[in-house]
């Protein structure tokens, strides 16, 4: 596929030999958008109403393109599976060929050859079917990414009442919340059940699980925490070939298929003997791969901006990054509703052995989906569309001392029938 400059492209746009055809990855949304009523305002009103408007969601670069029910009713002339010709557009009507040149011009429809600056629209749609994305998946995908986000970091500013007074607010605005325990009134009998003794070290690592803010940064973690979280975690522990160079590898998570989709990747911040930045953790070799290297100042704040601004969260010794590999679990699950789903889940099943574990170490541990997964994809020269960060957990020396941005519940015991 031939490709122009930004520059070429807009001086010899109408001369050149350009075709256009249909995105195949289209899905739309109409929504009622604040518009100005120009009848009223010409009388000397200003008032806001609204308008429906269409958009199409962009499932490479998450953004949504306006579109007029015009331009929607021309798409549907264009087809998908082949290229509009330069001739075929010429035999069209002046206005209607402006405006489908526009159209390519928006990134709506795409033109061959492509501008420099829509050369990732081409190429991402191509991706997105030769792996056999889902296009509902691959929207929610490209629109949930974030960039350059900065959380306003309420649980730092919240001290005292201020989180009852938001929720009061909330609850102003939307009434009660759904309840916290669910009692099915269409139940035909209740039974009750004996409470036992969670007794041992499996379930004291369960019960001690919990979130931490507050680490002990200034000292360092030992090399060897951060191998046995790394091993006990993302490490392969068993392999079976289905067929020739077909594995599949056991980890103490289950996976969807058991493709293991999700790799670690590690910003090492303050660990002993370890630079500080950024590693790939190859669970085949159990070795950690050095992509970067950077100061302890650096990587925490590197810690900070992949966290979306959540300052405590870079407190901690090491973050463990989450990385899908969508082609891993497409290449088997084509087009398959639950595939994205199986691989957010492989994600939230490891997390929570990576909190066990830590436990079990008495360190400190979090999760977090509240990431700039955009940023962290170009920091780590991800592949796009087939490769994204989709969560990160941390952990390290907590620091018991400092509870205030800990979720600190009060005991409770079942109350039985009562
Ligand atoms: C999917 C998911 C996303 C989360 N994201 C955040 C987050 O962005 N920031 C944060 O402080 N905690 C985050 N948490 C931690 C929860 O706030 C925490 O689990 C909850 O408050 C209960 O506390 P506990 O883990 O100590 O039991 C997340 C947890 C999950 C499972």
């Amino acid at each position: 596929m031939a490709r122009l400059t930004n520059t070429s492209y807009s001086r010899r746009m109408h001369e050149i030999n350009m075709s256009v055809r249909r995105r195949r990855y289209l899905l739309l949304r109409v929504a009622d958008e604040p518009a100005l009523d120009i009848w009223r305002f010409f009388r000397g009103e200003v008032h806001i109403g609204a308008e429906p408007r269409c958009s199409l969601l962009c499932p490479v670069r998450g953004e949504s393109l306006p579109l007029t029910p015009a331009e929607l009713a021309l798409i549907m002339t264009v087809p998908a599976d082949r290229w509009l010709t330069t001739a075929e557009l010429q035999n069209m009507d002046g206005e209607a060929r402006m405006c489908l040149l526009d159209l390519a011009r928006r990134g709506v429809l795409l033109c061959d050859p492509a501008p420099e600056s829509l050369n990732d629209l081409v190429d991402g749609e191509e991706v997105l079917e030769q792996m056999q994305w889902h296009d509902v998946a691959a929207v929610y995908q490209a629109h949930s990414r974030w960039k350059g986000v900065v959380g306003n970091n309420l649980l730092m500013k919240d001290g005292g009442d201020a989180h009852e007074v938001r929720l009061e607010e909330l609850r102003g605005v939307r009434g009660d919340p759904p309840p916290h325990f669910v009692q099915r009134s269409d139940a035909q009998e209740r039974v009750p059940l004996r409470v036992p003794v969670l007794d041992g070290p499996f379930f004291d690592a369960l019960l001690a699980r919990r979130t931490t803010r507050a680490y002990r940064s200034e000292e360092p973690l030992s090399a060897s925490a951060l191998e046995l979280m790394l091993y006990a975690v993302f490490g392969t522990h068993g392999i079976k070939f289905f067929a020739k160079d077909i594995a599949a590898i056991k980890r103490t998570s289950p996976s969807g298929g058991a493709l293991h989709p999700i790799e670690a990747y590690v910003l090492v911040i303050n660990v002993q003997d370890m630079p500080a930045g950024l590693y790939h953790y190859e669970t085949g070799a159990h070795v950690l791969a050095e992509l970067e290297r950077m100061d302890r100042v650096n990587a925490r704040n590197l810690a900070c901006e992949f966290t979306a601004g959540q300052t405590y969260f870079a407190e901690a010794h090491a973050l463990v990054i989450h990385v899908a590999r969508f082609d891993r679990n497409y290449w088997k699950y084509a087009q398959h509703r639950k595939a994205y789903k199986a691989v957010l889940m492989d994600s939230a099943h490891l997390s929570q052995t990576f909190y066990l574990t830590a436990a079990h170490l008495g360190l400190g541990a979090f999760y977090t989906v509240a990431i700039n997964d955009a940023d962290i994809g170009s920091r780590l020269r991800l592949k796009p569309v087939r490769e994204a960060a989709i969560a990160i957990n941390g952990f390290g020396i907590a620091d018991n001392g400092r509870d205030d941005l800990q979720f600190m519940p009060d005991p409770y015991r079942p109350t039985g029938i009562g």
